[in-house]
């Protein structure tokens, strides 16, 4: 579906790197059909080294003849980016934006009548094709073109479409969750560490039961609460562990990490700190 199309990332940061590295790897896009831009000069070798893309400054000009344009800049630098690109883009090209707290009526009030607009929200597994993108779409997107931005995040994982009013929440869930994950591995490898084994061999393992309990959950459907069961042998020593986290308050921790960080997410949009152009 991709084939033959150009791109244009509008801010080649963290995750616009994520995403081109994982669009160049399984999409069948090629490194020349994808034009990327980034705030300050400094930025510019950096990553058409790192992609093998072209990259420039010029946003009016590198979303000039492209068929999708994904927008990647801070929420709160949307408004500036839009006002610039208004008259060079046309009703035909895809809009995606994967700004947190930025909504599909924010970017089409800000464009041409008949924008067509979806709204994305993966995360950075995407560059190595395991990533999770929520998505919803406005009110001008056609199917093929709902289909065409499914595609693009399908290649660098697992995608679901939401209703927009719980793009928040996904953004608090899945876009910021690898963090508190990577927190999560951390403090299990740090105790296997202070059981005594080593560091390397204390990651490997934290992380690998992460990733297989994980799979546990998406391959078996099973309820996680009953995965859960079949690892607790009664009187053994899983229970002990498991009271200790429930003394810890782990899970209501967890809820209110996600519940505090989709508050953060509704409010971004209007954060006032926009980084300046060297
Ligand atoms: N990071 C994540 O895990 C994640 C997940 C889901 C969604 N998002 C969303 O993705 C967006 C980018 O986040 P990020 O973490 O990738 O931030 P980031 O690393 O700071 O990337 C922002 C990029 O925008 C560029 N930029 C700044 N001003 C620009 C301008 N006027 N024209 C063109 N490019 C400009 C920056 O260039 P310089 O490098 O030169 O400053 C940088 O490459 C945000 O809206 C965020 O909500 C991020």
């Amino acid at each position: 579906m991709l084939e033959g199309k150009k791109l244009a990332v509008i801010g080649v940061g963290k995750l616009g790197e994520a995403l081109v590295a994982g669009l160049c790897k399984n999409s069948g896009l090629t490194k020349g059909d994808i034009v990327g831009t980034v705030g300050r000069e400094s930025s510019i070798e950096r990553v058409e080294s790192k992609l093998g893309i072209k990259v420039g400054l010029d946003n009016r000009a590198a979303v000039k003849g492209c068929d999708i344009v994904l927008l990647a800049v801070k929420p709160q630098n949307m408004d500036r980016i839009l006002g610039e690109l208004k008259d060079v883009l046309n009703p035909g090209q895809l809009i995606i934006s994967v700004a947190a707290s930025v909504t599909t009526t924010f970017v089409e009030e800000r464009l041409t009548a008949g924008a067509c607009v979806v709204r994305a929200m993966p995360n950075t597994p995407a560059i190595i094709n395991a990533g999770m993108t929520g998505l919803c779409v406005g009110q001008n997107v056609s199917s093929d073109q709902r289909s065409m931005a499914e595609s693009i995040f399908k290649c660098v994982g697992a995608t679901v479409f939401v209703d927009e009013s719980l793009m928040d929440a996904v953004t608090a869930l899945s876009a910021s969750g690898p963090a508190y994950l990577y927190v999560v591995v951390e403090s299990l490898a740090e105790a296997g560490v202070k059981l005594g084994i080593p560091r390397e061999t204390s990651t490997l393992l934290a992380a690998q039961t992460m990733y297989g309990a994980s799979r546990m959950v998406l391959e078996t459907k099973a309820h996680p609460a009953l995965l859960k069961d079949t690892v607790t042998t009664p009187a053994g020593c899983t229970i002990d562990g498991l009271m200790e986290l429930e003394e810890g308050k782990l899970r209501v921790t967890l809820i209110k990490a996600v519940v505090k960080a989709a508050e953060r997410a509704r409010e971004l949009v209007n954060t006032q700190n926009s980084k300046k152009r060297d």
